[in-house]
C-alpha cells in the first residue's frame, strides 16, 4: 500500500542535476512549503506541493501520515569508523589533560590501541554491536552510512570486520557500505615498517577482500607516521584495479600530499581536507573528487583550525559532510551536530551544509543516482524533524530533532510499535 506523507511545513527535495553539487548549486535546496511525498514499494512516486501530490492516482488509496515539520532526504553519512569494540576513554582523559594527537599515539593510545579488543571480538557480537549502533544513526535521521574496517590491521581481523558489516546488514535497516581501511596504521607486528605492511596488504588483504566482494571502497590514512603519498598512489591504484573505489584520509594533520595522490588515483572523495592548499583544491576540482569534511572531529579534538569550506566551494569542489564517527577522534553519530559545526566553524550556509549531508554525501558513496534527493523514482529515504524552518536543524545543537526516519519506504520511528530497539 502506498503511503502519503503530507502536511510537511517545509520539504527540501534537492531536485536538480544528477551530479554532485558544486558552487552556487549547493545552495539550491528545492524548498516546497506545505509539501507531500508519496511513496510506494520503497520508491518515491511523487514529491511537491500537497495539492499536486494529492492528485496522483495512488494518493487516493494511500495510507495518510500527517507529519508537520521539516522533511529532508535521509542523511548519507559517507565517512564512519562504526565498528570498534571499546570506547577509548584513556585517550579522552589524556586529551582533557592537554595531550595532542601525536602525543596520545606516542603514549600507546590512538588507532593502534583499538586493535586488541577488535581482534579478540568474534564476528557475531561485532555484527550485533554494529547493528545497535546503527539504530542510533537511524534515530538521528541517517539512512545510509559508510563503514570502514581499519581496527584489525591483520588479514583475519580486517576480513572479519568487513564480514561483520555484511552480517549487520541483515540486522538493521540502516544501509551500510563497507570500506577496506587496512592501511589505517602500521600494526605492531611490522615494527613501524610501513612498506612491508603495505606489501602485505597488497599481496594478501586487498585481493581477498575484493575476491569475496567484501568492500565497495578502499581507503588509506596518508599522513606523517602512517602512509606516504607514494604508498597511497600504489595502494589506491591496486585497489581500483581490483574493483574497489579509492578514498583517502588526507591533509588531516598536515599538508602531506594525500589529496593530490588520491585525486590522481581517481578517488571518489578525499576526506578531512583540513590542511589543503590551492594546488590540492585544484586537483580535487579537476579530478571530480569530492571533499568530505569532518568538522565534528576538529571540534572534538579541540582544534582551532577547521576545513576551509568556503575556499573549496568557491573553487567549485563539491563538498560533503560526514560524522567520522570513531572511538578516538569523533564519538558522535548525529549528523545534526555536524551541520551545526559546519555552519558555526566552517562558515557554510545552512543550505550548503544540508546539501553536503544529503546529495553530496550520496555522491561520495557513488549512490547519488538513487539516494540523497527526494524525487520520483528515487529510494524513499526520508528524515522528518520537529521544526518550523529547516535552518533550525543547524541552529539548535546538541539535541536530536529527528521525529521520524523512513528507510526504503518503511517507517522506523514515530509510529507506535515501530520504535527502534537499541
Ligand atoms: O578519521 N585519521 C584517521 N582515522 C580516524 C581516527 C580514528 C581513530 O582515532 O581511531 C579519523 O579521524
Ligand atoms: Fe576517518
Amino acid at each position: 500500500m502506498a503511503i502519503l506523507f503530507t502536511g510537511i511545513k517545509q520539504l527540501l527535495t534537492f531536485a536538480g542535476d544528477d551530479a554532485p553539487r558544486a558552487g552556487a548549486a549547493m545552495r539550491e535546496i528545492g524548498l516546497v512549503k506545505n509539501g507531500a511525498v508519496l511513496v510506494e514499494k520503497g520508491i518515491v512516486e511523487a514529491a511537491g506541493p500537497r495539492a499536486a501530490v494529492a492528485r496522483h492516482r495512488l494518493a487516493k488509496t494511500a495510507k495518510v501520515v500527517e507529519t508537520g515539520g521539516v522533511c529532508l532526504p535521509g542523511f548519507v553519512d559517507s565517512h564512519t569508523h562504526m565498528i570498534f569494540a571499546e570506547p577509548r576513554l584513556k585517550d579522552f582523559s589524556m586529551r582533557t589533560a592537554g595531550a595532542s594527537y601525536p602525543e596520545i599515539k606516542a603514549a600507546g593510545g590512538g588507532i593502534l590501541s583499538s586493535i586488541g579488543a577488535v581482534r579478540k571480538q568474534p564476528l557475531k557480537p561485532m555484527a550485533a554491536q554494529l547493528a545497535r549502533r546503527a539504530a542510533r544513526f537511524l534515530e538521528c535521521g541517517t539512512t545510509t552510512a559508510e563503514v570502514k574496517s581499519g581496527y584489525g590491521l591483520s588479514l583475519d581481523s580486517e576480513l572479519k570486520m568487513l564480514r561483520a558489516v555484511r552480517e549487520a546488514r541483515k540486522l538493521t535497516p540502516l544501509e551500510l557500505l563497507p570500506t577496506l581501511l587496512a592501511a589505517h596504521s602500521v600494526p605492531p607486528e611490522f615494527n613501524g615498517d610501513s612498506q612491508k605492511y603495505l606489501d602485505h596488504i597488497i599481496a594478501e588483504i586487498l585481493p581477498k577482500a575484493a575476491a569475496e566482494g567484501l568492500a565497495v571502497f578502499a581507503d588509506i590514512f596518508c599522513e606523517k607516521g602512517y602512509f606516504t603519498p607514494e604508498q597511497t598512489t600504489t595502494y589506491l591504484k591496486e585497489a581500483a584495479r581490483l574493483g574497489l573505489r579509492p578514498k583517502v584520509h588526507s591533509e588531516q594533520l598536515s599538508n602531506y600530499g594525500g589529496t593530490r595522490a588520491g585525486a590522481a588515483a581517481g578517488a571518489v572523495s578525499a576526506d578531512h581536507a583540513d590542511h589543503v592548499y590551492a594546488e590540492d583544491i585544484a586537483a580535487m576540482r579537476d579530478a571530480g573528487t569530492i571533499a568530505t569534511l569532518l568538522p565534528a572531529s576538529n571540534y572534538y579534538l579541540g582544534l582551532s583550525k577547521f576545513p576551509p569550506a568556503r575556499e573549496l566551494i568557491a573553487e567549485g569542489v563539491p563538498v560533503a559532510l560526514a560524522t567520522d564517527f570513531n572511538p578516538g577522534t569523533c564519538p558522535c553519530w548525529n549528523m545534526q551536530f555536524v551541520l551545526s559545526v559546519a555552519c558555526t566553524h566552517c562558515a557554510m550556509t545552512p543550505e550548503e551544509a544540508l546539501c553536503a549531508a544529503t546529495v553530496n554525501g550520496a555522491w561520495a558513496l557513488g549512490i547519488g543516482d538513487r539516494c540523497g534527493v527526494i524525487a520520483p523514482g528515487r529510494q524513499a529515504d526520508l528524515a522528518f524533524f520537529a521544526a518550523y524552518d529547516y535552518r533550525e536543524l543547524c541552529y539548535y545543537f546538541g539535541a536530536n530533532q529527528c521525529s521520524m526516519t523512513v528507510k526504503k519506504g518503511k517507517i522506523l520511528r514515530g509510529t507506535p510499535g515501530t520504535l527502534l530497539s537499541c
